[in-house]
């Protein structure tokens, strides 16, 4: 395969080109990021001589028309975007641009370049939020997403089905639940926590901590993609493939997992006001996912470990 990784020096695109480029040394790997303020082209190091690195923006449709000219490239597997709900809340334009236009930038060179694979990642928040008692989420449910990024999400899921069906881009979409590991940004939650507890400060909780995600370690989802990949039919018929480890954890269970592991007290937990139209659970039906031989690797403790570990090196502690 000759691959372009939108994102890839972001939290899970990075993660993906590490292991991408381990597994499959046959294979090119061109990486195309924008360089935010959650991407760090250091965690690619390790692979920095065996791939080639361009900084530029999604939403520069003769930049990536080139890129996919000159490299030659026959897969794109796009995890280039804002994530930051919080974010979103504050100034959602640069979501619109990014997670909206920037996918219509990609749907454009899919167009001009109609061979190409389109491997679109998204995400749980597009479904909105469930009771305790729903079912998990199916790939066919209605989107209803709460927050303007799921809403720039949802926009660009429906851009990229909208587009398989009208000019026939071969294209497919992966969603899965919450990712954790190593390469997170510092502000999300599991990096926040173990950030401010290391600090011996207060561990901000929204409302009582009840609400619950479901966890996936960061690996797990990328071995998902390669899966997903392969699955024959996947990009003539623009399937949606959902990611979930089922691993269901309330954020207040969670903080409490990272103080123990760091051995800190619970009284660092400090409970603050609740994010507006903060949604109160994920919960996912990857049944077609695991029906192509695709199961997670890691659990939620090990995983959790892990990402202590690799945070507490990070930030020198
Ligand atoms: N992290 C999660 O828990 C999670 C869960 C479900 C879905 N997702 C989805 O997975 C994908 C990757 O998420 P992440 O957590 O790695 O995000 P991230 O914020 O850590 O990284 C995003 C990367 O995209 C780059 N980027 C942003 N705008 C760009 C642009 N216009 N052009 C080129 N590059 C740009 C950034 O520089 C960064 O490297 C996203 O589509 C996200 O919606 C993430």
């Amino acid at each position: 395969m000759k691959l372009l990784v939108t994102g890839g020096a972001g939290f899970i695109g990075s993660h993906f080109v590490l292991r991408h480029v381990e597994r499959f040394p046959g294979d090119t790997v061109t990486v195309l990021d924008k360089l935010t303020y959650a991407a760090d082209k250091h965690f690619l190091d390790a692979v920095a001589q065996k791939i080639t690195f361009i900084e530029g923006d999604i939403a520069d449709t003769a930049l990536v028309k080139k890129i996919v000219k000159d490299q030659g490239i026959d897969t794109i597997v796009d995890f280039a975007a804002e994530t930051h709900v919080d974010r979103s809340i504050s100034d959602p334009f640069p979501f619109i641009h990014t997670n909206v236009l920037g996918v219509a930038s990609l749907i454009e060179v899919c167009k001009a370049f109609p061979t190409v694979k389109f491997l679109h990642v998204s995400t749980d928040e597009v479904y909105g939020d469930l009771t305790d008692t729903d079912p998990p989420k199916n790939s066919d449910d209605a989107l209803r997403p709460s927050s303007p990024y799921a809403a720039s999400k949802a926009s660009g899921d429906l851009l990229v089905l909208a587009a398989a069906r009208t000019y026939g881009i071969k294209a497919a979409i992966s969603r899965c639940t919450n990712n954790f590991g190593p390469h997170q940004a510092l502000e999300k939650f599991i990096p926040t926590v173990i950030r401010t507890a290391l600090a011996d400060k207060q561990v901000p909780i929204y409302a009582e901590g009840k609400n619950k995600r479901d966890w996936l370690f960061v690996t797990d989802h990328t071995d998902a993609i390669e899966t997903m990949m392969t699955a024959p039919e996947a990009f003539d018929t623009c399937r949606i493939f959902n990611v979930s480890a089922d691993s269901e954890q309330r954020n207040i269970d969670v903080a409490k997992a990272i103080l123990n592991i760091l051995g800190k007290p619970e009284s660092l937990l400090s409970f603050v006001k609740d994010r507006p139209g903060h949604d109160w659970r994920y919960a996912l039906d990857s049944s077609d996912t695991r029906s192509l031989g695709w199961k997670p690797a890691v659990t939620f403790e090990e995983g959790l470990a892990n990402t202590v570990e690799w945070y507490k090196a990070r930030l020198g502690a």
